[in-house]
C-alpha cells in the first residue's frame, strides 16, 4: 500500500525543436510514418493520457486494441471503452498489476505527473519549430535522464524531417 508504485513507464511523445508538443488541444504535426510506429508500440499494453488527449482522439475514442487508462478529476467522467481514474493513488492502482507496458502518452500535464516513475523516454523529435501550448520538459537539460539512443534524421512523407530519440532515466 501506498508508496509501492511501479517506476517503469514508458514515455513516448513528439516534440519540435523547442519540446513543443501540441497546440489548441492538437499535435503540432501528424506525421504517419510515427503514428504506425506509436501504434505497433503501444497495441498489446496499456497507454495512460489525460482527458484533453483522449478528447484528441478520432471521434473522442480511445485507442483500439490497447487498455486506455484515463485521467480526469471530474468523478462523473463517462468514457467508454477506457479505464477512468481521479487521481495519481488510483491511477497507480489501476497500472500496477498490468503484465505488459505502460506507455505514458501525454498531453503535457500527464508527462509533467508522470516523469519520475519513466524508466524510457521514446521521443520522436521534429525537425521544426511550431507555434506550441504544450510542451514536454527538456530532457537534454534534465541531469536525471540521458540520451542513450539518438536517430538518424528520415523525411517524412508529409514534408519534415523527424528522428526516433531514446533516453533512460540515470539508475535505472
Ligand atoms: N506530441 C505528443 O506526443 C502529444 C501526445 C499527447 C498529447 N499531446 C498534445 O498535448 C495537448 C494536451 O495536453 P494538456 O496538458 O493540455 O492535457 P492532457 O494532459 O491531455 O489532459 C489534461 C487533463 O487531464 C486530467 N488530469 C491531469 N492531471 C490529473 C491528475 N493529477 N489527476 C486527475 N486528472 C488529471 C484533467 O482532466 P479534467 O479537466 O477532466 O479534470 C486535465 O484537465 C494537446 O495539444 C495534445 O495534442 C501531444
Amino acid at each position: 500500500m501506498g508508496c509501492n508504485y511501479r517506476n517503469d513507464l514508458i514515455l513516448i511523445a513528439s516534440a519540435d525543436r523547442n519540446w513543443g508538443i501540441g497546440f489548441g488541444n492538437k499535435l503540432l504535426k501528424r506525421i504517419p510514418e510515427d503514428m504506425k510506429r506509436f501504434a505497433q508500440l503501444t497495441k498489446g499494453n496499456m497507454i495512460v493520457v489525460g482527458r484533453k488527449t483522449l478528447e484528441s482522439f478520432k471521434g473522442s475514442k480511445p485507442l483500439p486494441d490497447r487498455i486506455n487508462v484515463v485521467l480526469t478529476r471530474d468523478v462523473n467522467y463517462q468514457c467508454p471503452g477506457a479505464v477512468v481514474v481521479h487521481d495519481f493513488e488510483e491511477l497507480m492502482s489501476a497500472i500496477m498489476d498490468f503484465e505488459g507496458k505502460v506507455y505514458v502518452c501525454g498531453g503535457e500535464s500527464v508527462y509533467r505527473l508522470l516523469l519520475d516513475y519513466c524508466s524510457q523516454a521514446l521521443v520522436t523529435r521534429i525537425d521544426a519549430e511550431f507555434e506550441a501550448d504544450t510542451r514536454l520538459p527538456d530532457l537534454d537539460s534534465d541531469g536525471r535522464w540521458i540520451r542513450k539512443e539518438t536517430g538518424g534524421w528520415q523525411e517524412s512523407k508529409v514534408g519534415v524531417a523527424f528522428r526516433y530519440d531514446t533516453y533512460r532515466r540515470r539508475g535505472s
